[in-house]
Protein backbone atom coordinates (compact mmCIF):
# COMPACT_ATOMS: atom_id res chain seq x y z
CA UNK A 1 0.00 0.00 0.00
CA UNK A 2 2.61 1.93 1.15
CA UNK A 3 4.43 1.23 -2.44
CA UNK A 4 5.45 3.41 -4.92
CA UNK A 5 3.04 3.77 -7.81
CA UNK A 6 5.71 4.14 -10.75
CA UNK A 7 3.49 6.38 -13.15
CA UNK A 8 3.13 10.27 -11.64
CA UNK A 9 2.28 13.31 -13.50
CA UNK A 10 1.23 16.64 -12.51
CA UNK A 11 -2.56 16.54 -11.46
CA UNK A 12 -2.20 20.63 -11.48
CA UNK A 13 -1.37 20.80 -14.71
CA UNK A 14 -4.59 18.47 -15.50
CA UNK A 15 -6.30 20.24 -13.46
CA UNK A 16 -5.31 23.40 -15.75
CA UNK A 17 -5.79 22.11 -18.59
CA UNK A 18 -9.50 20.50 -17.45
CA UNK A 19 -10.19 23.99 -16.48
CA UNK A 20 -9.20 25.51 -19.68
CA UNK A 21 -10.94 22.69 -22.10
CA UNK A 22 -13.93 22.89 -19.63
CA UNK A 23 -14.40 26.05 -20.16
CA UNK A 24 -13.19 26.55 -23.99
CA UNK A 25 -16.39 23.65 -24.33
CA UNK A 26 -19.22 25.10 -22.13
CA UNK A 27 -21.63 27.38 -23.64
CA UNK A 28 -21.75 29.33 -25.67
CA UNK A 29 -19.21 27.32 -27.55
CA UNK A 30 -21.02 23.94 -27.83
CA UNK A 31 -23.85 25.33 -29.88
CA UNK A 32 -23.09 25.30 -32.75
CA UNK A 33 -20.39 25.87 -35.26
CA UNK A 34 -21.44 27.05 -38.56
CA UNK A 35 -24.72 26.03 -38.10
CA UNK A 36 -23.57 22.31 -37.51
CA UNK A 37 -24.79 21.10 -34.04
CA UNK A 38 -21.80 19.80 -31.86
CA UNK A 39 -22.95 16.85 -29.96
CA UNK A 40 -21.04 15.76 -26.78
CA UNK A 41 -20.35 12.33 -26.99
CA UNK A 42 -22.85 10.04 -25.77
CA UNK A 43 -22.76 6.58 -24.55
CA UNK A 44 -23.95 4.29 -27.04
CA UNK A 45 -25.98 0.86 -25.87
CA UNK A 46 -22.97 -0.94 -27.68
CA UNK A 47 -20.33 1.14 -26.84
CA UNK A 48 -17.21 -0.13 -24.97
CA UNK A 49 -16.55 1.68 -21.82
CA UNK A 50 -12.99 1.96 -21.03
CA UNK A 51 -12.19 1.53 -17.54
CA UNK A 52 -9.09 4.59 -17.05
CA UNK A 53 -5.66 3.25 -15.30
CA UNK A 54 -7.86 -0.07 -13.74
CA UNK A 55 -4.62 -2.09 -12.79
CA UNK A 56 -3.11 1.42 -10.63
CA UNK A 57 -6.46 2.51 -9.13
CA UNK A 58 -7.49 -1.17 -7.71
CA UNK A 59 -7.08 -0.23 -4.20
CA UNK A 60 -8.97 -0.95 -0.81
CA UNK A 61 -12.13 1.47 -0.53
CA UNK A 62 -12.88 2.23 2.73
CA UNK A 63 -16.81 3.67 1.79
CA UNK A 64 -16.87 -0.05 0.27
CA UNK A 65 -16.10 -2.11 3.50
CA UNK A 66 -13.09 -2.11 1.95
CA UNK A 67 -13.51 -4.33 -0.92
CA UNK A 68 -11.55 -3.42 -3.97
CA UNK A 69 -12.24 -0.31 -5.74
CA UNK A 70 -12.77 -0.80 -9.47
CA UNK A 71 -14.00 1.80 -11.22
CA UNK A 72 -10.58 3.18 -12.51
CA UNK A 73 -9.26 6.68 -12.93
CA UNK A 74 -12.74 8.91 -12.40
CA UNK A 75 -12.84 12.23 -10.93
CA UNK A 76 -16.48 12.49 -10.34
CA UNK A 77 -16.28 9.30 -8.64
CA UNK A 78 -16.09 9.92 -4.56
CA UNK A 79 -15.26 6.02 -4.32
CA UNK A 80 -12.17 6.33 -6.38
CA UNK A 81 -11.30 9.79 -3.95
CA UNK A 82 -12.05 7.52 -1.18
CA UNK A 83 -9.89 5.21 -1.92
CA UNK A 84 -6.68 7.27 -3.05
CA UNK A 85 -7.33 8.68 0.14
CA UNK A 86 -6.45 5.74 1.63
CA UNK A 87 -3.12 4.86 0.88
CA UNK A 88 -2.44 7.70 2.87
CA UNK A 89 -3.43 5.79 5.49
CA UNK A 90 -0.17 4.19 7.24
CA UNK A 91 1.62 7.22 7.47
CA UNK A 92 -2.03 9.01 9.08
CA UNK A 93 -1.87 6.14 11.49
CA UNK A 94 1.84 6.16 12.04
CA UNK A 95 1.56 10.05 12.60
CA UNK A 96 -1.43 9.22 15.06
CA UNK A 97 0.62 6.24 16.90
CA UNK A 98 3.28 8.68 17.57
CA UNK A 99 1.73 11.37 18.75
CA UNK A 100 -0.42 9.17 21.28
CA UNK A 101 2.22 6.70 22.41
CA UNK A 102 5.38 9.04 22.56
CA UNK A 103 3.01 11.74 24.39
CA UNK A 104 2.13 9.15 26.84
CA UNK A 105 5.58 8.22 26.86
CA UNK A 106 6.66 11.52 27.88
CA UNK A 107 3.87 12.09 30.23
CA UNK A 108 5.51 9.30 31.95
CA UNK A 109 8.93 10.62 31.64
CA UNK A 110 8.42 13.26 33.23
CA UNK A 111 6.69 12.10 36.05
CA UNK A 112 9.14 9.26 36.47
CA UNK A 113 12.14 12.35 36.45
CA UNK A 114 9.44 14.58 39.36
CA UNK A 115 9.36 11.98 41.22
CA UNK A 116 12.34 9.28 41.37
CA UNK A 117 14.85 11.79 40.70
CA UNK A 118 17.05 10.69 43.48
CA UNK A 119 17.53 6.69 42.72
CA UNK A 120 20.12 5.27 41.57
CA UNK A 121 21.24 4.83 38.40
CA UNK A 122 22.29 1.97 36.48
CA UNK A 123 25.50 3.20 34.10
CA UNK A 124 27.27 1.21 31.90
CA UNK A 125 29.75 2.92 29.28
CA UNK A 126 28.51 0.47 26.23
CA UNK A 127 25.16 1.63 26.27
CA UNK A 128 26.29 5.51 26.70
CA UNK A 129 28.64 5.19 23.64
CA UNK A 130 26.12 3.37 21.48
CA UNK A 131 23.36 6.09 22.44
CA UNK A 132 26.06 8.85 20.70
CA UNK A 133 26.96 6.74 18.49
CA UNK A 134 22.97 6.27 17.43
CA UNK A 135 21.89 9.77 18.25
CA UNK A 136 24.99 11.19 16.06
CA UNK A 137 23.52 9.35 13.03
CA UNK A 138 19.82 9.87 13.46
CA UNK A 139 20.93 13.37 13.15
CA UNK A 140 23.19 13.03 9.94
CA UNK A 141 20.14 10.72 8.73
CA UNK A 142 17.78 13.47 8.89
CA UNK A 143 20.18 16.29 7.67
CA UNK A 144 20.45 14.25 4.52
CA UNK A 145 16.84 13.87 4.85
CA UNK A 146 16.66 17.30 5.03
CA UNK A 147 18.64 17.74 1.80
CA UNK A 148 16.83 15.34 -0.01
CA UNK A 149 13.32 17.03 0.75
CA UNK A 150 15.11 20.34 -0.21
CA UNK A 151 16.66 19.06 -3.75
CA UNK A 152 13.37 17.31 -4.21
CA UNK A 153 11.10 19.64 -3.85
CA UNK A 154 13.22 22.48 -5.98
CA UNK A 155 13.14 19.84 -9.12
CA UNK A 156 9.43 18.59 -8.00
CA UNK A 157 8.74 22.68 -8.61
CA UNK A 158 10.89 23.00 -11.63
CA UNK A 159 9.21 20.55 -13.50
CA UNK A 160 5.20 21.00 -12.19
CA UNK A 161 6.42 24.50 -13.66
CA UNK A 162 7.39 23.37 -16.54
CA UNK A 163 4.59 21.14 -17.26
CA UNK A 164 2.04 23.91 -16.37
CA UNK A 165 3.96 26.53 -18.22
CA UNK A 166 3.97 24.26 -21.29
CA UNK A 167 0.13 23.53 -20.74
CA UNK A 168 -0.16 27.59 -20.45
CA UNK A 169 1.84 27.43 -23.87
CA UNK A 170 -0.64 25.25 -25.76
CA UNK A 171 -3.49 27.40 -24.21
CA UNK A 172 -2.06 30.43 -25.40
CA UNK A 173 -1.15 28.90 -28.67
CA UNK A 174 -4.59 28.05 -29.24
CA UNK A 175 -6.15 31.35 -28.30
CA UNK A 176 -3.58 33.03 -31.19
CA UNK A 177 -4.70 30.20 -33.34
CA UNK A 178 -8.52 31.40 -32.95
CA UNK A 179 -7.89 34.95 -33.31
CA UNK A 180 -6.32 34.75 -36.46
CA UNK A 181 -8.71 32.22 -37.82
CA UNK A 182 -11.45 34.51 -36.64
CA UNK A 183 -9.36 37.09 -38.87
CA UNK A 184 -9.10 35.37 -41.87
CA UNK A 185 -13.04 35.08 -41.12
CA UNK A 186 -13.94 38.77 -40.56
CA UNK A 187 -11.80 39.70 -43.52
CA UNK A 188 -13.48 36.77 -46.02
CA UNK A 189 -16.80 38.12 -45.29
CA UNK A 190 -16.37 41.15 -46.95
CA UNK A 191 -13.75 39.77 -50.13
CA UNK A 192 -15.37 41.09 -53.40
CA UNK A 193 -13.72 41.58 -56.79
CA UNK A 194 -15.01 43.64 -59.18
CA UNK A 195 -18.75 44.09 -58.08
CA UNK A 196 -19.15 39.90 -56.88
CA UNK A 197 -18.77 39.42 -53.69
CA UNK A 198 -19.63 35.90 -51.72
CA UNK A 199 -23.09 34.49 -51.82
CA UNK A 200 -25.57 36.07 -48.79
CA UNK A 201 -25.56 32.19 -47.43
CA UNK A 202 -21.89 31.74 -47.28
CA UNK A 203 -21.37 35.57 -45.60
CA UNK A 204 -24.21 34.26 -42.74
CA UNK A 205 -22.53 31.08 -42.21
CA UNK A 206 -19.14 32.98 -41.84
CA UNK A 207 -21.14 34.99 -38.90
CA UNK A 208 -21.88 32.18 -37.56
CA UNK A 209 -18.54 30.32 -37.58
CA UNK A 210 -16.71 33.63 -35.93
CA UNK A 211 -18.99 34.16 -33.69
CA UNK A 212 -18.36 30.79 -31.76
CA UNK A 213 -14.50 31.15 -32.52
CA UNK A 214 -14.48 34.57 -31.56
CA UNK A 215 -16.37 33.46 -27.68
CA UNK A 216 -13.97 30.28 -27.51
CA UNK A 217 -11.02 32.56 -27.79
CA UNK A 218 -12.28 34.81 -25.53
CA UNK A 219 -13.39 32.09 -23.24
CA UNK A 220 -10.17 30.36 -23.30
CA UNK A 221 -8.25 33.84 -22.97
CA UNK A 222 -9.80 34.76 -19.77
CA UNK A 223 -9.21 31.51 -18.57
CA UNK A 224 -6.08 31.29 -19.06
CA UNK A 225 -5.76 34.49 -17.53
CA UNK A 226 -7.48 34.50 -14.62
CA UNK A 227 -6.37 30.84 -13.26
CA UNK A 228 -2.39 31.29 -14.29
CA UNK A 229 -1.76 33.33 -11.41
CA UNK A 230 -3.54 31.28 -8.62
CA UNK A 231 -2.27 28.27 -9.90
CA UNK A 232 1.66 29.20 -9.81
CA UNK A 233 0.59 30.52 -6.28
CA UNK A 234 -0.81 27.53 -5.30
CA UNK A 235 2.58 25.71 -6.40
CA UNK A 236 4.59 28.27 -5.13
CA UNK A 237 3.18 27.90 -1.64
CA UNK A 238 3.70 24.16 -1.64
CA UNK A 239 7.14 24.56 -2.50
CA UNK A 240 7.42 26.90 0.33
CA UNK A 241 5.80 24.29 2.56
CA UNK A 242 8.33 22.02 2.10
CA UNK A 243 10.96 24.50 2.01
CA UNK A 244 9.87 25.17 5.64
CA UNK A 245 9.49 21.78 6.74
CA UNK A 246 13.49 20.99 5.58
CA UNK A 247 14.65 23.93 7.12
CA UNK A 248 12.73 23.14 10.06
CA UNK A 249 13.63 19.86 10.73
CA UNK A 250 17.27 20.26 9.60
CA UNK A 251 17.15 23.22 12.59
CA UNK A 252 15.04 20.74 14.93
CA UNK A 253 17.79 17.84 14.23
CA UNK A 254 21.30 20.00 14.62
CA UNK A 255 19.67 22.07 17.39
CA UNK A 256 18.64 18.78 19.43
CA UNK A 257 21.86 17.32 18.87
CA UNK A 258 23.83 20.19 20.09
CA UNK A 259 21.97 20.69 23.08
CA UNK A 260 22.00 17.49 24.04
CA UNK A 261 25.78 16.71 23.97
CA UNK A 262 26.45 19.72 25.77
CA UNK A 263 23.60 18.59 28.44
CA UNK A 264 21.40 21.17 28.52
CA UNK A 265 18.34 19.16 29.48
CA UNK A 266 15.68 21.83 30.14
CA UNK A 267 16.10 22.96 26.91
CA UNK A 268 16.30 19.71 25.17
CA UNK A 269 12.73 19.12 26.91
CA UNK A 270 11.35 21.75 25.35
CA UNK A 271 13.19 20.62 21.77
CA UNK A 272 12.10 17.06 22.40
CA UNK A 273 8.30 18.76 22.91
CA UNK A 274 8.36 20.67 19.83
CA UNK A 275 9.92 18.07 17.82
CA UNK A 276 7.33 15.63 19.44
CA UNK A 277 4.21 17.66 17.56
CA UNK A 278 6.33 18.31 14.56
CA UNK A 279 6.89 15.00 13.51
CA UNK A 280 3.48 14.47 13.92
CA UNK A 281 2.40 16.61 11.47
CA UNK A 282 5.22 15.67 8.92
CA UNK A 283 3.91 12.47 9.03
CA UNK A 284 0.62 13.41 7.97
CA UNK A 285 2.34 16.11 5.16
CA UNK A 286 3.58 12.61 4.45
CA UNK A 287 0.54 11.02 3.74
CA UNK A 288 -0.69 13.87 1.91
CA UNK A 289 1.90 13.91 -0.29
CA UNK A 290 1.85 10.00 -0.80
CA UNK A 291 -2.00 11.08 -1.52
CA UNK A 292 -1.37 13.37 -4.25
CA UNK A 293 1.76 11.29 -5.89
CA UNK A 294 -0.82 8.72 -6.48
CA UNK A 295 -3.61 10.45 -7.68
CA UNK A 296 -0.70 12.21 -9.74
CA UNK A 297 0.32 8.82 -11.27
CA UNK A 298 -2.80 7.70 -11.44
CA UNK A 299 -3.84 10.99 -13.82
CA UNK A 300 -0.57 10.35 -16.07
CA UNK A 301 -1.43 7.00 -17.03
CA UNK A 302 -5.57 7.35 -17.35
CA UNK A 303 -4.28 10.37 -19.76
CA UNK A 304 -1.94 8.02 -21.36
CA UNK A 305 -5.06 5.42 -22.25
CA UNK A 306 -6.89 8.02 -23.01
CA UNK A 307 -4.42 8.94 -25.83
CA UNK A 308 -4.01 5.43 -27.25
CA UNK A 309 -7.48 4.50 -27.04
CA UNK A 310 -9.19 6.89 -29.37
CA UNK A 311 -12.76 5.53 -29.61
CA UNK A 312 -13.25 4.04 -26.73
CA UNK A 313 -15.78 5.75 -23.94
CA UNK A 314 -13.96 6.97 -20.39
CA UNK A 315 -14.14 8.74 -17.49
CA UNK A 316 -12.36 11.63 -19.56
CA UNK A 317 -14.47 12.49 -21.86
CA UNK A 318 -16.74 14.09 -19.48
CA UNK A 319 -14.31 16.21 -18.39
CA UNK A 320 -13.14 17.19 -22.03
CA UNK A 321 -15.89 16.51 -24.36
CA UNK A 322 -15.18 15.87 -27.48
CA UNK A 323 -16.99 15.91 -30.44
CA UNK A 324 -17.83 12.84 -32.39
CA UNK A 325 -16.12 13.02 -35.73
CA UNK A 326 -19.18 13.72 -38.06
CA UNK A 327 -19.38 17.05 -35.98
CA UNK A 328 -15.95 17.79 -36.33
CA UNK A 329 -16.34 17.23 -40.21
CA UNK A 330 -19.20 19.53 -40.93
CA UNK A 331 -17.08 22.53 -39.11
CA UNK A 332 -14.15 21.76 -41.56
CA UNK A 333 -16.42 21.37 -43.89
CA UNK A 334 -17.71 25.20 -43.26
CA UNK A 335 -14.42 26.40 -43.60
CA UNK A 336 -13.45 24.50 -46.81
CA UNK A 337 -16.46 25.54 -48.32
CA UNK A 338 -16.18 29.74 -47.30
CA UNK A 339 -12.24 28.64 -49.04
CA UNK A 340 -13.94 27.32 -51.87
CA UNK A 341 -16.53 30.02 -52.42
CA UNK A 342 -13.82 32.79 -52.19
CA UNK A 343 -11.58 30.83 -54.86
CA UNK A 344 -14.04 29.88 -56.31
CA UNK A 345 -15.20 34.13 -56.73
CA UNK A 346 -11.35 34.78 -58.16
CA UNK A 347 -11.79 32.45 -60.61
CA UNK A 348 -15.03 33.43 -61.61
CA UNK A 349 -13.95 36.98 -62.24
CA UNK A 350 -10.58 35.78 -64.09
CA UNK A 351 -12.19 33.94 -66.41
CA UNK A 352 -15.58 35.80 -67.19
CA UNK A 353 -14.53 39.46 -66.76
CA UNK A 354 -10.59 39.80 -67.56
CA UNK A 355 -9.81 36.85 -69.74
CA UNK A 356 -12.30 38.18 -71.82
CA UNK A 357 -11.43 39.77 -74.51
CA UNK A 358 -12.77 42.46 -76.93
CA UNK A 359 -15.37 43.83 -77.97
CA UNK A 360 -16.71 42.53 -74.60
CA UNK A 361 -20.01 40.68 -74.12
CA UNK A 362 -22.87 42.38 -73.34
CA UNK A 363 -22.84 43.60 -69.91
CA UNK A 364 -19.45 42.39 -68.96
CA UNK A 365 -16.90 44.67 -67.42
CA UNK A 366 -14.58 46.03 -69.99
CA UNK A 367 -11.80 48.37 -69.24
CA UNK A 368 -9.46 48.10 -72.37
CA UNK A 369 -8.05 44.94 -71.11
CA UNK A 370 -5.29 43.07 -73.59
CA UNK A 371 -2.69 40.87 -73.15
CA UNK A 372 -1.77 37.30 -72.07
CA UNK A 373 -4.46 35.57 -70.18
CA UNK A 374 -4.66 35.84 -66.23
CA UNK A 375 -3.29 32.49 -64.94
CA UNK A 376 -6.30 30.61 -62.71
CA UNK A 377 -5.86 30.45 -58.77
CA UNK A 378 -5.48 26.60 -57.78
CA UNK A 379 -8.71 26.32 -55.90
CA UNK A 380 -7.68 23.27 -53.18
CA UNK A 381 -10.22 21.13 -53.17
CA UNK A 382 -13.60 19.99 -55.66
CA UNK A 383 -16.68 21.39 -55.55
CA UNK A 384 -17.61 18.16 -53.57
CA UNK A 385 -14.96 19.88 -50.75
CA UNK A 386 -12.59 17.22 -51.43
CA UNK A 387 -8.90 17.34 -51.47
CA UNK A 388 -7.83 18.01 -54.88
CA UNK A 389 -4.83 15.71 -55.62
CA UNK A 390 -3.02 18.35 -58.27
CA UNK A 391 -3.60 21.78 -59.65
CA UNK A 392 -3.98 22.10 -63.43
CA UNK A 393 -1.16 23.11 -65.52
CA UNK A 394 -0.87 26.87 -65.47
CA UNK A 395 -3.18 27.46 -61.95
CA UNK A 396 -0.92 29.60 -59.26
CA UNK A 397 -1.34 28.46 -55.93
CA UNK A 398 -1.85 30.60 -52.76
CA UNK A 399 1.49 30.89 -51.87
CA UNK A 400 2.96 32.68 -55.15
CA UNK A 401 -0.74 33.92 -56.69
CA UNK A 402 -0.10 37.50 -55.47
CA UNK A 403 3.43 37.55 -57.15
CA UNK A 404 2.23 35.79 -60.66
CA UNK A 405 -0.46 38.23 -60.56
CA UNK A 406 1.63 41.34 -60.08
CA UNK A 407 2.72 41.31 -64.02
CA UNK A 408 -0.66 41.22 -65.34
CA UNK A 409 -1.76 44.54 -63.83
CA UNK A 410 -1.69 47.71 -66.15
CA UNK A 411 -1.69 51.55 -65.64
CA UNK A 412 -4.75 52.88 -65.48
CA UNK A 413 -6.76 56.13 -66.36
CA UNK A 414 -10.14 56.88 -66.05
CA UNK A 415 -11.01 53.19 -65.22
CA UNK A 416 -9.52 52.21 -68.09
CA UNK A 417 -6.23 50.53 -69.09
CA UNK A 418 -3.64 52.40 -70.58
CA UNK A 419 -1.09 49.88 -70.72
CA UNK A 420 -1.00 46.15 -71.95
CA UNK A 421 -1.94 44.04 -68.82
CA UNK A 422 -5.93 42.51 -67.34
CA UNK A 423 -6.00 43.48 -63.64
CA UNK A 424 -6.67 46.96 -62.47
CA UNK A 425 -4.62 47.59 -59.27
CA UNK A 426 -7.89 47.48 -57.35
CA UNK A 427 -8.84 44.16 -58.62
CA UNK A 428 -4.82 43.18 -57.89
CA UNK A 429 -5.78 44.31 -54.39
CA UNK A 430 -9.34 42.77 -53.82
CA UNK A 431 -7.80 39.35 -54.96
CA UNK A 432 -4.47 39.73 -53.02
CA UNK A 433 -7.04 40.25 -50.27
CA UNK A 434 -9.21 36.94 -51.20
CA UNK A 435 -6.26 35.08 -52.03
CA UNK A 436 -4.42 35.73 -48.58
CA UNK A 437 -8.00 34.78 -46.79
CA UNK A 438 -8.59 31.63 -48.33
CA UNK A 439 -4.86 30.92 -47.82
CA UNK A 440 -5.61 31.37 -43.96
CA UNK A 441 -8.93 29.18 -43.76
CA UNK A 442 -7.24 26.77 -45.36
CA UNK A 443 -4.43 26.75 -43.24
CA UNK A 444 -6.26 26.87 -40.26
CA UNK A 445 -8.92 23.72 -41.27
CA UNK A 446 -6.69 21.36 -39.98
CA UNK A 447 -5.63 23.10 -36.51
CA UNK A 448 -9.74 23.57 -36.45
CA UNK A 449 -10.07 19.99 -36.92
CA UNK A 450 -7.81 18.84 -34.63
CA UNK A 451 -8.90 21.26 -31.56
CA UNK A 452 -12.82 19.85 -32.20
CA UNK A 453 -12.25 16.47 -32.24
CA UNK A 454 -9.73 16.29 -29.51
CA UNK A 455 -6.71 15.75 -31.12
CA UNK A 456 -5.04 18.64 -29.92
CA UNK A 457 -5.48 17.72 -26.49
CA UNK A 458 -4.66 14.22 -27.04
CA UNK A 459 -1.43 15.32 -28.23
CA UNK A 460 -0.87 17.37 -25.52
CA UNK A 461 -1.41 14.99 -22.87
CA UNK A 462 1.03 12.46 -25.26
CA UNK A 463 3.22 15.35 -24.96
CA UNK A 464 2.98 15.65 -20.99
CA UNK A 465 2.60 11.81 -20.58
CA UNK A 466 6.00 11.23 -22.98
CA UNK A 467 8.12 14.20 -22.00
CA UNK A 468 6.82 15.56 -18.04
CA UNK A 469 5.90 12.31 -16.73
CA UNK A 470 9.00 10.53 -16.07
CA UNK A 471 10.13 13.82 -14.40
CA UNK A 472 7.27 14.68 -12.33
CA UNK A 473 7.37 10.74 -11.23
CA UNK A 474 11.04 10.96 -10.20
CA UNK A 475 10.72 14.42 -8.46
CA UNK A 476 7.52 13.56 -6.38
CA UNK A 477 8.42 10.28 -5.16
CA UNK A 478 11.74 12.31 -3.92
CA UNK A 479 10.06 14.82 -2.43
CA UNK A 480 8.20 12.09 -0.61
CA UNK A 481 11.18 10.20 -0.07
CA UNK A 482 12.91 13.19 1.76
CA UNK A 483 9.77 13.90 3.43
CA UNK A 484 9.75 10.29 5.09
CA UNK A 485 13.50 10.47 5.51
CA UNK A 486 13.31 13.43 7.49
CA UNK A 487 10.42 12.67 9.64
CA UNK A 488 11.77 9.02 10.49
CA UNK A 489 15.19 10.41 11.61
CA UNK A 490 14.09 13.39 13.71
CA UNK A 491 11.56 11.14 15.63
CA UNK A 492 14.08 8.44 16.47
CA UNK A 493 16.71 11.57 16.78
CA UNK A 494 14.36 12.52 19.27
CA UNK A 495 14.29 9.40 21.49
CA UNK A 496 18.15 9.07 21.31
CA UNK A 497 18.26 12.86 22.30
CA UNK A 498 16.39 12.00 25.96
CA UNK A 499 18.00 8.49 25.81
CA UNK A 500 21.51 10.07 25.43
CA UNK A 501 20.47 12.74 28.21
CA UNK A 502 19.60 10.26 30.70
CA UNK A 503 22.84 8.44 29.67
CA UNK A 504 24.89 11.25 30.09
CA UNK A 505 22.93 12.25 33.28
CA UNK A 506 23.85 8.60 34.91
CA UNK A 507 27.35 9.08 33.63
CA UNK A 508 27.71 12.10 35.49
CA UNK A 509 26.09 10.99 38.52
CA UNK A 510 28.10 7.43 38.67
CA UNK A 511 31.41 9.99 37.87
CA UNK A 512 30.50 12.15 41.28
CA UNK A 513 29.99 8.58 42.92
CA UNK A 514 33.32 7.59 41.86
CA UNK A 515 34.93 10.91 42.82
CA UNK A 516 33.25 10.73 46.38
CA UNK A 517 34.12 6.98 46.56
CA UNK A 518 38.40 7.26 45.64
CA UNK A 519 38.42 10.82 47.90
CA UNK A 520 36.83 8.75 50.74
CA UNK A 521 39.52 5.70 49.71
CA UNK A 522 42.63 8.11 49.80
CA UNK A 523 41.49 9.90 53.07
C1 LIG B 1 -23.94 -0.66 -32.13
O1 LIG B 1 -25.32 -0.77 -32.28
C2 LIG B 1 -25.81 -0.16 -33.45
C3 LIG B 1 -27.31 -0.26 -33.46
O2 LIG B 1 -27.79 -0.95 -32.38
C4 LIG B 1 -25.20 -0.84 -34.67
O3 LIG B 1 -25.64 -0.18 -35.83
C5 LIG B 1 -23.70 -0.74 -34.57
O4 LIG B 1 -23.10 -1.46 -35.65
C6 LIG B 1 -23.22 -1.31 -33.27
N1 LIG B 1 -21.80 -1.11 -33.18
C7 LIG B 1 -20.97 -2.02 -32.73
C8 LIG B 1 -19.54 -1.64 -32.66
O5 LIG B 1 -21.36 -3.10 -32.37
C1 LIG C 1 -17.46 7.90 -12.91
O1 LIG C 1 -18.15 8.05 -11.70
C2 LIG C 1 -19.49 8.50 -11.82
C3 LIG C 1 -20.05 8.70 -10.43
O2 LIG C 1 -19.92 7.57 -9.68
C4 LIG C 1 -20.29 7.49 -12.65
O3 LIG C 1 -21.60 7.95 -12.82
C5 LIG C 1 -19.63 7.31 -13.99
O4 LIG C 1 -20.28 6.32 -14.74
C6 LIG C 1 -18.18 6.92 -13.83
N1 LIG C 1 -17.54 6.92 -15.15
C7 LIG C 1 -16.91 5.86 -15.63
C8 LIG C 1 -16.36 5.98 -16.98
O5 LIG C 1 -16.79 4.84 -14.98
C1 LIG D 1 -18.92 32.87 -65.77
O1 LIG D 1 -20.24 33.38 -65.73
C2 LIG D 1 -21.22 32.42 -66.02
C3 LIG D 1 -22.56 33.09 -66.03
O2 LIG D 1 -22.46 34.40 -65.64
C4 LIG D 1 -21.19 31.32 -64.99
O3 LIG D 1 -22.14 30.33 -65.26
C5 LIG D 1 -19.81 30.68 -64.96
O4 LIG D 1 -19.76 29.73 -63.94
C6 LIG D 1 -18.76 31.73 -64.76
N1 LIG D 1 -17.48 31.12 -64.90
C7 LIG D 1 -16.73 30.87 -63.83
C8 LIG D 1 -15.42 30.22 -64.07
O5 LIG D 1 -17.09 31.15 -62.71
C1 LIG E 1 5.00 28.95 -57.28
O1 LIG E 1 5.72 28.37 -56.17
C2 LIG E 1 5.99 26.99 -56.34
C3 LIG E 1 6.70 26.51 -55.10
O2 LIG E 1 6.37 27.26 -54.02
C4 LIG E 1 6.88 26.80 -57.56
O3 LIG E 1 7.11 25.41 -57.74
C5 LIG E 1 6.18 27.37 -58.78
O4 LIG E 1 7.04 27.28 -59.88
C6 LIG E 1 5.80 28.81 -58.55
N1 LIG E 1 5.05 29.28 -59.66
C7 LIG E 1 5.30 30.41 -60.27
C8 LIG E 1 4.45 30.72 -61.43
O5 LIG E 1 6.17 31.18 -59.83
C1 LIG F 1 -6.11 50.16 -74.50
O1 LIG F 1 -4.89 49.44 -74.28
C2 LIG F 1 -3.90 49.57 -75.29
C3 LIG F 1 -2.73 48.71 -74.90
O2 LIG F 1 -3.12 47.38 -74.85
C4 LIG F 1 -3.49 51.03 -75.42
O3 LIG F 1 -2.57 51.15 -76.44
C5 LIG F 1 -4.71 51.86 -75.68
O4 LIG F 1 -4.37 53.23 -75.71
C6 LIG F 1 -5.78 51.63 -74.63
N1 LIG F 1 -6.98 52.36 -74.96
C7 LIG F 1 -7.48 53.31 -74.15
C8 LIG F 1 -8.72 53.96 -74.58
O5 LIG F 1 -6.91 53.61 -73.09
C1 LIG G 1 -2.75 38.49 -44.98
O1 LIG G 1 -3.25 39.66 -44.39
C2 LIG G 1 -2.76 39.94 -43.09
C3 LIG G 1 -3.38 41.22 -42.63
O2 LIG G 1 -4.72 41.25 -42.93
C4 LIG G 1 -1.26 40.04 -43.13
O3 LIG G 1 -0.76 40.24 -41.84
C5 LIG G 1 -0.67 38.78 -43.71
O4 LIG G 1 0.73 38.91 -43.83
C6 LIG G 1 -1.25 38.50 -45.05
N1 LIG G 1 -0.75 37.21 -45.53
C7 LIG G 1 -0.28 37.02 -46.73
C8 LIG G 1 0.19 35.64 -47.05
O5 LIG G 1 -0.26 37.93 -47.53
Amino acid sequence: MLSFNTKASSFLALAALILFFLTFFSSPADAAIGGGVVARRSVLENETVLVLAKERTRRKDPLDDRRYYTGGWNITNKHYFASVLYTGTPLFLVAAFWFVLFGVFLLLACMYVCCCRRRSYGYSRAAYALSLILLTLFTIAAIIGAIVLYTGQAKFHNSTKDTLEYVLGQADSTVGNLKSFSNYLTNAKTVGVGQVFLPKDVQSNIDNVNALVTSAADTLESATKNNKDDIFNYLDTVGLILIIVAAVMLTLAFLGFLLSVSGLQFLVYILVIIGWILVALTFILCGVFLVLHNVMGDTCVAMNEWVVNPTAHTALDKIIPCVDTATAEEARSQSKEVTFQVVHLVNGFIANVSNVNLPPIAGRLSYNQSGPLVPLLCNPYNPDKTDRKACIPGEVGFTNATQVWKNFECQVANNKCTTVGRLMPSMYDQMSGAVNVSYGLYHYGPFLTDLVDCTFVRDTFATIHKDHCPDLRLYSKLVYIGLVKVSAAVMLSLVFWMVYARERRHRKYMRLADAAASAQATK
